[in-house]
Protein backbone atom coordinates (compact mmCIF):
# COMPACT_ATOMS: atom_id res chain seq x y z
CA UNK A 1 0.00 0.00 0.00
CA UNK A 2 3.25 2.63 0.55
CA UNK A 3 4.12 1.65 -2.95
CA UNK A 4 7.53 0.62 -2.59
CA UNK A 5 8.16 3.80 -0.14
CA UNK A 6 9.12 3.18 3.62
CA UNK A 7 6.39 5.60 4.75
CA UNK A 8 3.25 7.41 3.65
CA UNK A 9 4.69 10.53 3.57
CA UNK A 10 7.38 10.15 1.60
CA UNK A 11 4.93 8.09 -1.17
CA UNK A 12 2.63 11.30 -0.92
CA UNK A 13 6.03 13.50 -1.33
CA UNK A 14 6.48 11.57 -4.53
CA UNK A 15 2.83 12.13 -5.18
CA UNK A 16 2.75 15.34 -5.78
CA UNK A 17 3.84 16.14 -9.35
CA UNK A 18 0.54 13.78 -10.11
CA UNK A 19 -1.84 15.55 -7.28
CA UNK A 20 -0.89 19.22 -8.80
CA UNK A 21 -1.80 17.93 -12.29
CA UNK A 22 -4.64 16.68 -11.59
CA UNK A 23 -5.99 19.14 -9.30
CA UNK A 24 -4.91 21.78 -12.27
CA UNK A 25 -6.69 19.07 -14.66
CA UNK A 26 -10.00 20.26 -16.30
CA UNK A 27 -9.72 23.88 -14.49
CA UNK A 28 -7.58 25.51 -17.47
CA UNK A 29 -8.75 26.33 -20.77
CA UNK A 30 -6.18 24.84 -22.89
CA UNK A 31 -6.35 26.67 -26.30
CA UNK A 32 -6.96 29.90 -24.40
CA UNK A 33 -4.84 29.63 -21.42
CA UNK A 34 -7.37 30.76 -19.15
CA UNK A 35 -8.89 29.29 -15.85
CA UNK A 36 -12.50 27.91 -16.32
CA UNK A 37 -14.35 26.77 -12.33
CA UNK A 38 -17.37 25.27 -13.61
CA UNK A 39 -17.63 23.70 -10.15
CA UNK A 40 -18.73 27.65 -9.29
CA UNK A 41 -22.43 28.01 -8.29
CA UNK A 42 -21.88 32.13 -8.49
CA UNK A 43 -22.65 34.07 -11.48
CA UNK A 44 -18.60 35.88 -12.56
CA UNK A 45 -21.04 39.37 -12.25
CA UNK A 46 -21.26 37.96 -8.05
CA UNK A 47 -17.70 37.17 -7.54
CA UNK A 48 -16.38 40.07 -9.19
CA UNK A 49 -18.54 41.94 -6.16
CA UNK A 50 -16.64 40.68 -3.43
CA UNK A 51 -13.90 43.23 -1.87
CA UNK A 52 -12.95 41.55 0.78
CA UNK A 53 -12.11 38.10 1.59
CA UNK A 54 -11.55 35.96 4.80
CA UNK A 55 -9.28 32.82 4.61
CA UNK A 56 -9.85 30.58 7.23
CA UNK A 57 -7.83 27.41 8.49
CA UNK A 58 -5.61 25.46 10.68
CA UNK A 59 -1.89 23.91 10.63
CA UNK A 60 -0.63 23.36 7.44
CA UNK A 61 -4.01 24.37 5.41
CA UNK A 62 -3.77 27.66 7.06
CA UNK A 63 -0.15 28.08 5.60
CA UNK A 64 -1.57 27.61 2.18
CA UNK A 65 -4.01 30.41 2.88
CA UNK A 66 -0.76 32.99 3.49
CA UNK A 67 0.24 32.28 0.06
CA UNK A 68 -3.60 32.62 -1.27
CA UNK A 69 -3.21 36.16 0.41
CA UNK A 70 -0.17 37.01 -1.15
CA UNK A 71 -1.44 35.93 -4.27
CA UNK A 72 -5.16 37.07 -4.53
CA UNK A 73 -3.83 40.37 -3.27
CA UNK A 74 -1.14 40.80 -5.78
CA UNK A 75 -3.72 39.66 -8.87
CA UNK A 76 -7.37 41.04 -7.29
CA UNK A 77 -6.35 43.93 -5.35
CA UNK A 78 -8.82 42.71 -2.92
CA UNK A 79 -7.80 42.82 0.81
CA UNK A 80 -7.67 39.16 1.95
CA UNK A 81 -7.13 38.20 5.64
CA UNK A 82 -5.62 35.00 6.89
CA UNK A 83 -6.78 33.22 10.46
CA UNK A 84 -6.51 30.23 12.42
CA UNK A 85 -9.93 28.74 12.69
CA UNK A 86 -9.86 28.51 16.35
CA UNK A 87 -9.31 31.96 16.97
CA UNK A 88 -11.82 33.38 14.40
CA UNK A 89 -14.53 31.23 15.42
CA UNK A 90 -14.57 33.45 19.11
CA UNK A 91 -13.70 36.76 17.09
CA UNK A 92 -16.50 39.25 15.70
CA UNK A 93 -15.42 39.29 12.26
CA UNK A 94 -16.42 42.59 10.28
CA UNK A 95 -18.45 41.10 7.27
CA UNK A 96 -20.52 43.09 4.86
CA UNK A 97 -22.34 41.95 1.75
CA UNK A 98 -19.33 41.76 -0.24
CA UNK A 99 -17.19 39.41 2.00
CA UNK A 100 -16.10 35.70 0.84
CA UNK A 101 -14.71 33.65 3.19
CA UNK A 102 -12.57 31.02 1.88
CA UNK A 103 -11.91 27.91 4.15
CA UNK A 104 -9.28 25.47 3.72
CA UNK A 105 -9.09 22.00 5.05
CA UNK A 106 -7.54 18.51 3.33
CA UNK A 107 -9.82 16.11 5.80
CA UNK A 108 -13.18 18.45 5.36
CA UNK A 109 -13.80 17.89 9.37
CA UNK A 110 -11.42 19.77 11.18
CA UNK A 111 -13.61 21.12 13.99
CA UNK A 112 -12.46 24.75 14.70
CA UNK A 113 -12.95 25.01 10.80
CA UNK A 114 -16.26 23.89 10.71
CA UNK A 115 -17.46 25.78 13.28
CA UNK A 116 -15.80 28.93 11.39
CA UNK A 117 -18.08 28.04 8.17
CA UNK A 118 -20.77 27.47 10.33
CA UNK A 119 -20.62 30.72 12.12
CA UNK A 120 -20.14 32.84 8.91
CA UNK A 121 -22.81 31.11 7.26
CA UNK A 122 -25.08 32.19 10.21
CA UNK A 123 -23.99 35.69 9.36
CA UNK A 124 -25.40 35.24 5.75
CA UNK A 125 -21.57 35.32 4.62
CA UNK A 126 -21.13 33.14 1.11
CA UNK A 127 -18.25 30.24 2.04
CA UNK A 128 -16.14 28.83 -0.62
CA UNK A 129 -14.13 25.68 0.62
CA UNK A 130 -11.13 24.26 -0.73
CA UNK A 131 -11.00 20.12 0.47
CA UNK A 132 -9.57 17.17 -0.28
CA UNK A 133 -12.72 15.14 1.05
CA UNK A 134 -16.03 14.63 -1.27
CA UNK A 135 -18.56 14.06 1.01
CA UNK A 136 -16.88 15.89 3.91
CA UNK A 137 -18.80 17.62 6.45
CA UNK A 138 -16.98 21.16 5.21
CA UNK A 139 -17.79 20.08 1.42
CA UNK A 140 -21.48 19.49 2.06
CA UNK A 141 -22.00 22.84 4.46
CA UNK A 142 -20.02 25.25 2.07
CA UNK A 143 -21.84 27.21 -0.45
CA UNK A 144 -19.21 26.67 -2.74
CA UNK A 145 -16.25 24.01 -2.75
CA UNK A 146 -12.97 23.35 -5.48
CA UNK A 147 -11.88 20.03 -4.74
CA UNK A 148 -8.28 19.83 -4.23
CA UNK A 149 -7.30 16.20 -5.94
CA UNK A 150 -4.41 14.78 -4.08
CA UNK A 151 -6.04 11.51 -3.10
CA UNK A 152 -6.30 10.49 0.18
CA UNK A 153 -3.43 11.64 2.43
CA UNK A 154 -2.78 9.01 5.11
CA UNK A 155 0.16 10.31 6.54
CA UNK A 156 -0.30 12.77 9.78
CA UNK A 157 2.26 15.51 8.16
CA UNK A 158 0.42 16.94 5.15
CA UNK A 159 2.73 17.46 2.05
CA UNK A 160 0.45 16.40 -1.02
CA UNK A 161 -2.46 18.12 0.21
CA UNK A 162 -0.97 21.40 0.67
CA UNK A 163 0.88 22.03 -2.54
CA UNK A 164 -3.09 20.95 -3.90
CA UNK A 165 -4.21 23.45 -1.72
CA UNK A 166 -2.06 25.99 -3.08
CA UNK A 167 -2.66 25.27 -6.52
CA UNK A 168 -6.22 25.56 -6.10
CA UNK A 169 -5.50 28.99 -4.78
CA UNK A 170 -3.84 30.05 -7.63
CA UNK A 171 -6.28 29.12 -9.66
CA UNK A 172 -9.10 30.62 -7.88
CA UNK A 173 -6.96 33.90 -7.98
CA UNK A 174 -6.40 33.78 -11.53
CA UNK A 175 -10.34 32.94 -12.21
CA UNK A 176 -11.04 36.12 -9.67
CA UNK A 177 -8.72 38.22 -11.73
CA UNK A 178 -10.15 37.81 -14.66
CA UNK A 179 -13.92 38.48 -13.73
CA UNK A 180 -12.95 41.43 -12.34
CA UNK A 181 -10.47 42.50 -14.73
CA UNK A 182 -7.32 43.01 -12.71
CA UNK A 183 -5.01 40.75 -14.75
CA UNK A 184 -4.34 41.00 -18.68
CA UNK A 185 -5.31 38.08 -20.76
CA UNK A 186 -1.47 37.73 -21.76
CA UNK A 187 -0.92 38.41 -18.16
CA UNK A 188 -3.06 35.37 -17.12
CA UNK A 189 -1.88 33.22 -19.93
CA UNK A 190 1.42 33.43 -18.90
CA UNK A 191 1.01 32.52 -15.18
CA UNK A 192 -0.67 29.40 -17.07
CA UNK A 193 2.02 28.67 -18.79
CA UNK A 194 3.68 28.48 -15.79
CA UNK A 195 1.52 26.20 -14.03
CA UNK A 196 1.72 23.59 -16.36
CA UNK A 197 5.44 23.45 -16.10
CA UNK A 198 5.06 23.05 -12.39
CA UNK A 199 4.68 19.14 -12.22
CA UNK A 200 7.55 18.72 -14.18
CA UNK A 201 10.40 21.33 -11.95
CA UNK A 202 8.61 18.86 -8.69
CA UNK A 203 9.81 16.06 -10.70
CA UNK A 204 12.95 17.50 -10.62
CA UNK A 205 13.50 18.67 -7.42
CA UNK A 206 12.87 15.11 -6.31
CA UNK A 207 15.04 13.31 -8.77
CA UNK A 208 17.51 15.05 -6.66
CA UNK A 209 17.29 14.75 -3.01
CA UNK A 210 20.61 14.06 -2.04
CA UNK A 211 21.96 17.25 -0.54
CA UNK A 212 18.82 18.02 1.19
CA UNK A 213 19.29 14.49 2.78
CA UNK A 214 22.91 15.10 3.73
CA UNK A 215 21.87 18.77 5.55
CA UNK A 216 19.07 16.07 7.12
CA UNK A 217 22.15 14.40 8.51
CA UNK A 218 23.47 17.40 9.83
CA UNK A 219 20.94 18.68 11.68
CA UNK A 220 19.63 15.18 13.41
CA UNK A 221 20.87 16.31 16.76
CA UNK A 222 20.44 19.51 16.62
CA UNK A 223 18.05 21.28 19.77
CA UNK A 224 16.91 24.32 17.83
CA UNK A 225 17.02 25.33 14.41
CA UNK A 226 15.84 28.48 12.50
CA UNK A 227 13.77 29.21 9.11
CA UNK A 228 13.91 32.65 7.93
CA UNK A 229 12.53 34.04 4.40
CA UNK A 230 10.68 37.44 3.41
CA UNK A 231 7.55 37.51 1.44
CA UNK A 232 6.47 34.08 -0.08
CA UNK A 233 9.37 33.13 1.46
CA UNK A 234 8.36 33.76 4.71
CA UNK A 235 5.25 31.83 3.91
CA UNK A 236 6.84 28.78 3.26
CA UNK A 237 9.41 28.86 5.66
CA UNK A 238 6.25 28.45 8.37
CA UNK A 239 5.62 25.37 6.73
CA UNK A 240 8.66 24.17 6.57
CA UNK A 241 9.30 24.90 10.59
CA UNK A 242 5.81 23.21 11.38
CA UNK A 243 6.59 20.07 9.15
CA UNK A 244 10.00 19.64 11.03
CA UNK A 245 8.69 20.25 13.93
CA UNK A 246 5.91 18.05 13.75
CA UNK A 247 7.87 14.70 12.91
CA UNK A 248 11.25 15.42 13.58
CA UNK A 249 10.46 16.66 17.54
CA UNK A 250 13.45 19.30 17.01
CA UNK A 251 12.32 22.72 18.02
CA UNK A 252 12.26 25.29 15.33
CA UNK A 253 10.49 28.81 14.48
CA UNK A 254 10.22 30.41 11.32
CA UNK A 255 10.80 34.21 11.21
CA UNK A 256 10.39 37.17 8.60
CA UNK A 257 14.08 37.77 8.08
CA UNK A 258 13.69 41.19 8.70
CA UNK A 259 12.49 40.52 12.04
CA UNK A 260 14.93 38.60 13.48
CA UNK A 261 17.18 42.02 14.57
CA UNK A 262 13.93 42.81 16.89
CA UNK A 263 14.58 39.82 19.29
CA UNK A 264 15.26 36.41 17.49
CA UNK A 265 19.32 37.35 16.71
CA UNK A 266 20.14 36.81 20.21
CA UNK A 267 19.58 33.12 19.75
CA UNK A 268 21.88 32.96 16.92
CA UNK A 269 25.34 31.85 17.99
CA UNK A 270 27.92 29.29 16.69
CA UNK A 271 27.05 26.55 14.62
CA UNK A 272 22.59 27.20 15.10
CA UNK A 273 21.16 26.03 11.67
CA UNK A 274 19.46 28.21 9.54
CA UNK A 275 17.39 27.39 6.54
CA UNK A 276 17.48 30.76 4.46
CA UNK A 277 14.88 30.73 1.93
CA UNK A 278 15.90 33.95 -1.19
CA UNK A 279 14.24 32.84 -4.13
CA UNK A 280 11.68 35.93 -4.19
CA UNK A 281 14.09 38.53 -7.06
CA UNK A 282 12.25 41.92 -5.23
CA UNK A 283 13.45 41.36 -1.83
CA UNK A 284 16.83 39.53 -2.50
CA UNK A 285 19.11 41.86 -1.65
CA UNK A 286 17.53 42.33 1.64
CA UNK A 287 17.56 38.54 2.31
CA UNK A 288 21.14 38.30 1.78
CA UNK A 289 22.04 41.02 4.19
CA UNK A 290 20.00 39.05 6.45
CA UNK A 291 21.93 36.13 5.77
CA UNK A 292 25.21 37.84 6.47
CA UNK A 293 23.74 38.72 9.71
CA UNK A 294 23.00 35.39 10.61
CA UNK A 295 26.65 34.23 9.15
CA UNK A 296 28.41 36.62 11.37
CA UNK A 297 26.99 35.11 14.16
CA UNK A 298 28.28 31.82 13.66
CA UNK A 299 24.92 30.18 12.03
CA UNK A 300 24.99 27.27 9.67
CA UNK A 301 23.17 28.45 6.91
CA UNK A 302 21.49 26.53 4.37
CA UNK A 303 20.54 29.10 1.61
CA UNK A 304 17.70 28.46 -0.93
CA UNK A 305 17.78 30.03 -4.16
CA UNK A 306 16.55 29.89 -8.00
CA UNK A 307 18.47 27.78 -10.45
CA UNK A 308 21.31 29.97 -12.13
CA UNK A 309 21.79 31.92 -9.06
CA UNK A 310 25.47 31.92 -8.54
CA UNK A 311 25.87 34.85 -5.69
CA UNK A 312 23.94 32.95 -2.67
CA UNK A 313 26.80 30.38 -2.52
CA UNK A 314 29.33 32.90 -1.25
CA UNK A 315 27.44 33.70 1.88
CA UNK A 316 26.21 30.72 3.22
CA UNK A 317 27.47 26.67 3.58
CA UNK A 318 25.28 25.10 1.49
CA UNK A 319 22.72 25.66 -1.49
CA UNK A 320 19.76 24.14 -2.21
CA UNK A 321 18.79 25.45 -5.97
CA UNK A 322 14.71 25.10 -7.06
CA UNK A 323 13.77 25.31 -10.39
CA UNK A 324 12.91 29.28 -11.93
CA UNK A 325 9.48 30.25 -12.07
CA UNK A 326 7.48 33.26 -12.26
CA UNK A 327 8.05 34.46 -7.95
CA UNK A 328 4.56 34.31 -7.38
CA UNK A 329 4.28 30.23 -7.99
CA UNK A 330 7.74 29.81 -6.32
CA UNK A 331 6.58 28.58 -3.13
CA UNK A 332 5.09 25.14 -4.57
CA UNK A 333 8.67 24.60 -5.68
CA UNK A 334 10.44 25.56 -2.62
CA UNK A 335 8.20 23.56 -0.24
CA UNK A 336 9.09 20.37 -1.39
CA UNK A 337 13.04 20.26 -0.21
CA UNK A 338 11.23 21.39 3.35
CA UNK A 339 8.94 18.19 3.17
CA UNK A 340 11.71 16.22 2.18
CA UNK A 341 14.11 17.76 4.92
CA UNK A 342 11.49 16.88 7.52
CA UNK A 343 10.86 13.87 6.40
CA UNK A 344 14.62 13.20 6.27
CA UNK A 345 15.71 14.43 9.47
CA UNK A 346 12.51 12.37 11.61
CA UNK A 347 14.36 9.45 9.74
CA UNK A 348 17.73 10.04 10.81
CA UNK A 349 16.45 9.80 14.17
CA UNK A 350 14.54 6.88 13.79
CA UNK A 351 10.78 8.11 14.02
CA UNK A 352 8.00 6.93 13.03
CA UNK A 353 7.79 9.39 10.39
CA UNK A 354 3.52 8.98 9.63
CA UNK A 355 2.83 8.83 12.85
CA UNK A 356 4.28 11.35 14.95
CA UNK A 357 3.72 11.27 18.52
CA UNK A 358 0.75 13.24 20.10
CA UNK A 359 -0.84 14.01 16.64
CA UNK A 360 -4.24 12.71 14.78
CA UNK A 361 -4.42 13.37 11.24
CA UNK A 362 -7.96 15.07 11.63
CA UNK A 363 -8.40 16.76 14.48
CA UNK A 364 -12.58 16.69 14.85
CA UNK A 365 -12.17 17.79 18.73
CA UNK A 366 -11.59 21.70 19.92
C1 LIG B 1 0.38 19.41 9.54
C2 LIG B 1 -1.03 19.08 9.39
C3 LIG B 1 -2.05 19.85 10.16
C4 LIG B 1 -3.32 20.05 9.33
C5 LIG B 1 -4.42 20.70 10.18
C6 LIG B 1 -5.65 21.00 9.38
O1 LIG B 1 1.19 18.64 8.73
O2 LIG B 1 -1.36 18.18 8.65
O3 LIG B 1 -1.53 21.08 10.59
O4 LIG B 1 -3.01 20.83 8.22
O5 LIG B 1 -4.75 19.84 11.25
O6 LIG B 1 -6.21 19.85 8.83
P1 LIG B 1 -7.26 19.92 7.67
O7 LIG B 1 -6.59 20.49 6.49
O8 LIG B 1 -7.71 18.51 7.46
O9 LIG B 1 -8.38 20.81 8.14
Amino acid sequence: EKGGYDSFMLKEIYEQPQAVRDTMGARIDQEKKQVILPELNMSDAELAAYDRLYIVACGTSMHAGLVGKDVLEKWTRVPVEVAVASEFRYRDPIYTDKTLMIVISQSGETADTLAALREAKKSGVRVLAITNVVGSSVAREADEVIFTWAGPEVAVASTKAYTSQVIALYLFALYFAQVKGTLAAAEIAEVVEHLQELPAKIGAILANVEPIRQFAQSIQDATSLFFIGRGLDYAVSLEGSLKLKEISYIHSEAYAAGELKHGTLALIEENVPVVALATQPDIYEKMVSNIVEVKARGAHVLGFALEGDRDLAKSVDGVIHVPATTPMLTPILTVIPLQLLAYYTSAARGLDVDKPRNLAKSVTVE
